[in-house]
């Protein structure tokens, strides 16, 4: 690890297939990170099994998910890219973390509020403390910056407000995290839905576009797409189908929204939605491609996340060393 270098963190979980919305909030930012920061990435599973989840099926799309990093862009020379149940130091300092959360400040996370309603057969301990894993897997590496989406922005602060109240007690243990939310495809909505995000767990599969759909099912979700009948292509609070689709192609394209409203203005949807719809094959063609090639290759694979967590584990050791013994336990 360079010394000068600032640090970065971010993790995605492998529960299900990864949409358009994981894509353009936080995956597709990791890559232009890696040149100037120590950059690291994580499959994070253990925050998965917080909802139930088939154990075949998780295996295999945390694989998919780690192909799917590379296949970004991510480079395993360049980043530290690991599965989070290798690196046991993230569970080790979560415990310790527990301690000093607030069962008010869990009970606010909105994201526990809206997963406990969708799962009110479930609602496990570890769906509760989920922000305080998330914490621990930032404050390990001793992060500066997390890249998210909108929606993970309340358990970011979560983490800085853990280390603030460590560090008031013992000193300057942890670095203050900062997120990171990209201009554009922060909150990419669902198609059906537009007022809701799009979200893999969404029982419509019409909804959400996965990174590994076809050009077909692509092309079929986007013709789809919940509009309005007003029929101009603009951004609006009362349009958030159509703002969603300039969004989506303003991302993948690079044009600012302005620019997309600018050049279809006087369109119909007829034609907007499948333009959207090719943009978005086309950006995905090379990274489902790239990931098909890569799954073909566990043993590299394999050779890639046991490195990974090598690296992460190294780095995870020093901060849970200086915890455990700021808090008192004897040193082994
Ligand atoms: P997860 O796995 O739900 O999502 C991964 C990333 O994708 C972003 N995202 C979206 N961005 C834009 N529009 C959407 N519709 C959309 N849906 C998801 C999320 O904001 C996220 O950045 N708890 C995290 C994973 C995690 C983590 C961490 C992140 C665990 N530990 C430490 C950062 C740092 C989660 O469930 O993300």
């Amino acid at each position: 690890m360079e010394q000068n270098k600032k640090t970065i963190f971010s993790g995605i979980q492998p529960s299900g297939k990864i949409t358009l919305g994981n894509y353009l909030g936080a995956l597709r930012n990791w890559p232009t990170f890696q040149d100037t920061y120590n950059a690291i990435y994580s499959v994070v599973d253990e925050h998965a099994i917080t909802v139930r989840q088939n154990p075949a099926e998780l295996r295999r799309q945390t694989l998919e998910l780690y192909a799917q990093l590379i296949a970004c862009g991510l480079d395993p020379e360049k980043s530290t890219i690991f599965i989070q149940s290798h690196v046991p130091q993230h569970a080790e300092l979560s415990w310790v973390l527990n301690c000093y959360t607030m069962f008010g400040e869990l009970s606010r996370m909105t994201q526990f509020k809206d997963k406990s309603a969708a799962h009110a057969d479930n609602i496990n301990g570890g769906l509760f403390t989920y922000p305080v894993l998330m914490a621990a897997d930032i404050l390990l590496y001793q992060a500066d910056l997390v890249p998210v989406g909108e929606d993970q922005r309340q358990h970011v602060e979560l983490a800085r407000n853990i280390a603030q109240r460590f560090n008031g007690v013992y000193g300057e243990v942890f670095a203050m995290p900062e997120a990171y939310i990209p201009p554009v495809g922060a909150r990419v909505m669902s198609l059906s839905e537009p007022e809701k995000k799009m979200s893999k767990s969404s029982e419509n599969e019409n909804s959400y576009i996965l990174v590994m759909d076809p050009p077909e099912v692509i092309m079929r979700k986007f013709k789809r797409a919940v509009t309005d009948s007003e029929g101009g292509i603009y951004r609006s609070p009362e349009k958030p189908g159509v703002s969603n689709l300039i969004e989506i192609y303003a991302a993948v394209t690079g044009e600012s929204p302005e620019k997309v409203e600018e050049s279809f203005s006087g369109q119909g949807y007829g034609a907007f939605k499948p333009t959207v719809g090719e943009a978005v094959v086309e950006a995905l063609r090379p990274i489902r491609e790239e990931t098909e090639r890569l799954l073909k290759d566990k043993a590299s694979l394999e050779t890639l996340y046991r490195q990974g967590a090598e690296k992460a584990a190294a780095m995870a050791a020093r901060t849970l060393r200086k915890v455990h013994k700021k808090v008192g336990f004897v040193s082994r």
